[in-house]
């Protein structure tokens, strides 16, 4: 089976296009965390502009199209786009037309009054049942407001939805845009002959979303370090007791098919050997360090002895890919295990490495620790990173033109 950078190498990109005049369809993945009625984090935003910056340059009327969270198709206000046509005007620095639907007469005529250099935000696609139902009709309704259609939405490439599948087949030429691209090819850095030694860093609370990344990548790797949660879980397996820390239970037998996978493939593999443990998250502030865990506590994050060995397993990788925080790491108290992990994966690329972050949680405490530009790269993906990561081709991806 070919992979997702061999099928997008067969595909139209960005630059292939000649927008000039043009009305272009730009699926983006905005779905953003909003409070009290603004974005928290521009992460998402930042990251397609040089695509939106593309295509304007290139004299097109841009119509820009996402989905924000998982409505069910209904059309409640707090999931309205809004919030991100807010955040599009800061960052852009350029007027953004909100619309207030995605599709309807009214769209239509408002998308055709569209002149070169405008940018309009439709309402969020998932308002729509027929988004994620993949409906004929929804994604033809959709792909008539434009004439080229680009996709630059990594983080949802991998769901078979109207606007990510249902969309590139009718307009006249869907291609690859700029973050498509980058994503695409600096998380293939890990699964096409990765420099070595390659060491994988695991954390986050389920080990039943990673496995199949996991398991795909560990012919490749050479150290698997877990943290976080999830090394409850796998200790839980190796029976140590974990007093009343989180465990995902019916993932134990899914924790013994990692580790056999790993030592299968002679892979050295690295567990917490201390732990910062607290009653609960709300005594953090009297948070301790253990190596036994009493059964009264719950551990939320990996002691100091662990991140220094964890660290040292780290200092000699020239590539190493980080999924998932080793604690609590929006606590102080509970954060400590996250940025000494995160400083050593980041000094790996200062000295000439390959350090890539991927998934939500870990973007964002890479962002919370102030090391996202130390980085090689940090993805915008979730779901769609881990998908990547096993080897699965993504159906976004597929959609597009062929060159
Ligand atoms: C994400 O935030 O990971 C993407 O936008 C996909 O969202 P979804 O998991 O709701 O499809």
């Amino acid at each position: 089976m070919p992979s997702s950078a061999e099928v997008l190498a067969g595909k139209l990109r960005i630059d292939d296009l000649e927008p000039q005049g043009r009305r272009v369809l730009l699926r983006a993945d905005l779905n953003l965390p909003v409070q009290d009625g603004v974005v928290t984090d521009m992460t998402r935003v930042t990251a397609m502009l040089p695509t939106l910056r593309t295509l304007l340059a290139a004299g097109a009327a841009v119509v820009v199209m996402s989905h924000r969270g998982r409505p069910n198709g209904e059309t409640p206000e707090e999931f309205s786009m809004a919030p991100v046509a807010e955040a599009m005007r800061l960052v852009l620095g350029h007027e953004v037309i909100l619309l207030e639907d995605c599709i309807g007469d009214k769209v239509e005529t408002a998308v055709q009054a569209l002149v070169p250099g405008d940018v309009a935000l439709l309402e969020n696609l998932r308002c729509h049942p027929g988004e994620t139902a993949n409906d004929a009709e929804f994604a033809c309704r959709l792909a008539s407001l434009a004439d080229l259609y680009v996709d630059d939405a990594f983080g949802a490439v991998h769901r078979a939805h109207a606007s990510i599948i249902g969309v590139p087949p009718l307009v006249e030429v869907a291609a690859a845009g700029h973050l498509l691209e980058l994503e695409v090819q600096m998380l293939s850095r890990c699964l096409d002959e990765p420099a070595k030694p390659f060491v994988l860093v695991a954390g986050g609370a389920k080990v039943s979303d990673k496995l199949d990344a996991l398991a795909n990548l560990m012919p490749l790797v050479d150290r698997l370090i877990i943290g976080g949660a999830m090394a409850n879980t796998v200790l839980t397996y190796q029976g140590i007791d974990m007093g009343n820390s989180r465990i995902e239970e019916d993932a134990i037998e899914l924790a013994a098919v990692l580790l056999e996978c790993a030592e299968l493939n002679g892979v050295e593999i690295l567990l917490p050997y201390d732990f910062v443990v607290a009653a609960d998250l709300g005594d953090a502030a009297s948070a301790r360090v253990v190596r036994q865990i009493p059964a009264t506590t719950m551990v939320f994050d990996i002691g100091p002895e662990s991140i220094e060995r964890f660290a040292s397993a780290i200092a000699d990788a020239q590539t190493v890919l980080w999924n998932g925080p080793m604690g609590v790491f929006e606590i102080d108290e509970l954060a400590g295990g996250t940025q000494g992990i995160g400083s050593a994966i980041a000094d790996v690329a200062g000295r000439g490495g390959i350090s890539i972050v991927g998934g939500g949680d870990t973007a964002a405490a890479v962002s919370a620790a102030g090391l996202s530009s130390s980085m090689t790269h940090v993805s915008t993906g979730g779901g769609a990173t881990l998908d990547l990561l096993s080897g699965s081709v993504l159906p976004g991806i597929v959609a597009l033109t062929d060159r």
